[in-house]
């Protein structure tokens, strides 16, 4: 028999349901954006965030049964967002998911935002372990080490801005509406790296990241030439600062694979979307990893979605990890760090 989940995503600024079937199958993954709304704020607005959801959460639901052509009583599970993500916002969607299990008699399956962005990939190639997951989003940018199934364990993460953080503050600078992460990639295609901004840990002995340095000084070069009524190039100035982003991540990741002796190289979250990432990725891994298998989930299945979320708790499902109606939200939710990352 199919086994279908119901999965419920609010943790930030997209209220989104889906059902999936056997945990690699989209049956419907209905996504309410948010972005119209906070884009004049330029960035998201928590309690905006919140009343959209609980406008929002109802028809989504609604939609992802009838275009899925479920039925409640069909369903194996229900499936919701626990952290990380905004506590009102996540609270709107354990609300809905806690109340329709307990309707409907269905287990509750609480899931990691972040193991959903990576279980993204199962809907591309089913994982074989140990895989190394590069998460970059706008609020994470993490090495994850999967060692076996629904095991995830940081060897590196960001110590200050993520890199999608850091797309979105520079493209608020550049005067570009919120989230500018997609903008910047276009802008990049178009320029090249003649202001070479700094590479931050680059050569450290560490899979951490540091992203604030190349913000600042991103930042300070585009005011300095406003005080001067200087001309800077704008697509050289995104060139160069995608370079420096890419550089990072690509070098640590290449690193990290290589160490971890790993299948497949996931890469996951909004950023996963940047062209640039993908090309440079696709290159480097062919060349230095011939071995391992790199994967990216859709472009549409890189931002926040449902359909990821019913991905990752068919795993919790297999390892009987449910939750009862005591689910709460983790707004700071986070995997345990590796333990051979620790001395590093
Ligand atoms: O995973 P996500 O949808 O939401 C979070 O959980 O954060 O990621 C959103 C982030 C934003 O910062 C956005 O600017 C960035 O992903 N992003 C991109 C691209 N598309 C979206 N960053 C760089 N290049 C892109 N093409
Ligand atoms: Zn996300």
């Amino acid at each position: 028999m199919s086994e279908l989940i119901l999965a419920v995503e609010s943790s930030c600024d997209e209220t989104s349901v889906a059902v999936v079937k056997n945990g690699s199958i989209i049956l419907s993954n209905i996504i309410a954006s948010q972005i119209k709304s906070h884009e004049r704020f330029g960035g998201v607005v928590p309690e905006v965030a919140s009343r959209h959801h609980v406008e929002q959460i109802g028809y989504c639901i609604q939609d992802a049964l009838a275009e899925a052509k479920v039925k409640p009583e069909e369903l194996s599970a229900v499936a919701v967002t626990k952290g990380p993500g905004l506590v009102g916002a996540l609270l709107i969607g354990i609300t809905a998911a806690k109340s329709f299990a307990w309707a409907h008699g269905l287990p509750l399956i609480g899931v990691n935002h972040m193991a959903g962005h990576i279980c993204a990939a199962r809907f591309v190639q089913t994982i074989h372990y140990p895989a190394l997951a590069l998460l970059v989003s706008g609020g994470h940018t993490e090495l994850v080490y999967l060692p076996s199934e629904g095991t995830y364990e940081i060897i590196g993460e960001t110590r200050d801005d993520a890199a999608g953080e850091a797309y979105d503050k520079v493209g608020r600078v550049l005067g570009l509406s919120y989230p500018s992460g997609k903008k910047i990639d276009e802008m990049a295609h178009k320029g090249n790296d003649t202001y070479h901004f700094p590479r931050a840990m680059l050569h450290e002995n560490t899979y951490d990241f540091s992203f604030s340095g190349l913000k600042s000084s991103f930042i300070n070069l585009v005011h300095n030439a406003q005080q001067r009524d200087e001309q800077l190039n704008e697509n050289d100035l995104a060139a160069s600062f995608q370079a420096s982003v890419i550089d990072v991540l690509v070098e640590k990741t290449i690193r990290a694979c290589q160490e971890y002796q790993v299948q497949q190289l996931i890469v996951a979250g909004g950023v996963a979307a940047n062209q640039g990432l993908r090309e440079r990725l696709q290159t480097a891994t062919k060349i230095m990893l011939p071995s391992v298998e790199l994967i990216f989930p859709p472009l549409k299945l890189c931002g926040d979605n449902a359909a990821m979320i019913g991905a990752a708790a068919s795993i919790e499902k297999k390892q009987a990890h449910f939750s009862d109606l005591t689910l709460n939200a983790d707004p700071s939710l986070s995997f345990p760090l590796y333990k051979k990352a620790e001395g590093l």
